[in-house]
């Protein structure tokens, strides 16, 4: 039967991207080993501005029949992006328990990086990220009118199951059992923040305990961020709060060339309910509409999620593309080079 894939470009580069990523994916499906059912839908920035919501209200039940959402990113300076990513991204990422958030992190052959300081050298992490709680959790308030000018107060916390804990780092552990280096290395600001951070330390000593084959380590995220720069050799599966992790993954992508390389999976793991695949980039304004966005992250996802819907051959076929695209110098703009989205997109189509 054919898998039926919910596209969401929404806005911005999104929109550039997620046809890269379609163009990709038709030129395999052609082959005929397995079939795409596409559907598209028009929600962000613009519907907001027609509507005003991001999405259609039943939009999750819409959704729920598919097999995977293909998504591009979401944002753009008519919307407050509080209202456009809490209205689209985040409303999916939660209302399906996408709970965990998978970003791969890794040198492409061809390209420049800043860590990069041998021909040969290695980076190959991936960034898990708790995707349903911690800061996150959308919990908290503004005191708006009762209080006279300049006396405003807001709260915004953050929330800690050890249920939500003990998942994603389960999934972390089993993760890097898949792996060449077996280790995990979990992230907080557990001398900072005492409460759920430390029961995130308290879970992980424990989870630990259950995988003896797997080395870890506890650091701090302030010090993570100087370790992703000084010793990036030394990490292998990196598990993080929803707001640590996401500050990291930005971090990781860019030292290994560009927030446009970064691909990622949200993922309902219980398979309950779809699962998300987008790029970690955002909808990149400055560069919107040009043909400029480098399509990689948006590609690389495409094979997180053929890879998720039991196309495992099918997806590494899509990475062996993008490191010989990238090998053969057909490069954008961030990365160095001089070619457009769409030359990037047909040099990885014409080497699947
Ligand atoms: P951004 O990721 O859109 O852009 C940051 C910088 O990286 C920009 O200079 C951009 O040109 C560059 N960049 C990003 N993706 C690129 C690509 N594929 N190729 C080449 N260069 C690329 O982050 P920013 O500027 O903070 O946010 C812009 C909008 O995107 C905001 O509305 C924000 O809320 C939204 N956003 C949405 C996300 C999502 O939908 N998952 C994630 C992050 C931001
Ligand atoms: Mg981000």
């Amino acid at each position: 039967r054919p898998l039926r894939i919910a596209a969401i470009p929404a806005d911005g580069i999104g929109r550039e991207v997620v046809a890269a990523g379609r163009a990709v994916l038709d030129k395999l499906q052609a082959e005929g080993r397995f079939s795409l059912q596409w559907e598209e839908f028009p929600w962000g920035s613009d519907y907001y501005a027609e509507h005003g919501r991001m999405m259609p209200e039943d939009g999750l039940e819409v959704l729920r029949g598919f097999d995977a959402i293909y998504f591009g990113a979401v944002g753009w300076p008519t919307v407050p992006d509080h209202v456009s990513l809490w209205g689209l991204r985040l409303r999916i990422c939660q209302g399906f328990d996408q709970w965990a958030n998978v970003r791969p992190v890794h040198f492409l052959p061809g390209v420049v990086s800043p860590l990069r300081k041998a021909d040969d050298a290695e980076l190959d992490w991936v960034v898990v990220r708790e995707n349903s709680e911690g800061e996150y959790a959308g919990i908290g308030g503004r005191n708006l009118a009762s209080r006279g000018e300049g006396a405003e107060v807001a709260i915004q916390s953050a929330l800690f199951t050890e249920a939500g804990c003990e998942r994603i780092m389960r999934f972390a552990f089993d993760l890097a059992r898949t792996r060449s280096r077996r280790k995990v290395s979990s992230v907080t600001k557990s001398n900072a923040q005492q409460y759920g951070m430390v029961l995130w330390d308290d879970v992980f000593r424990r989870v630990a305990a259950d995988y003896p084959d797997v080395e870890t380590e506890s650091v701090l995220v302030d010090a993570m961020a100087a370790k992703f720069v000084l010793r990036p050799e030394d990490l292998s599966v990196v598990v993080a709060s929803n707001l640590n992790a996401d500050i990291l993954s930005d971090l990781g992508s860019a030292l290994a060339g560009s927030l446009g390389l970064a691909a990622s999976a949200n993922l309902n793991p219980e398979g309950r309910f779809p699962s998300m695949f987008e790029p970690v980039h955002g909808s990149a304004p400055d560069i919107a509409g040009r043909g400029a966005a480098n399509p990689v992250g948006a590609i690389g996802s495409a094979a997180l999620m053929l890879a998720h819907l039991g196309l495992p051959e099918e997806a590494a076929r899509i990475e062996r593309a993008i490191e010989a695209a990238s090998a053969a110098g057909v490069l954008t703009r961030d990365v160095g080079g001089t070619a457009s989205t769409d030359e990037v997109t047909a040099a990885i189509t014409a080497r699947l």
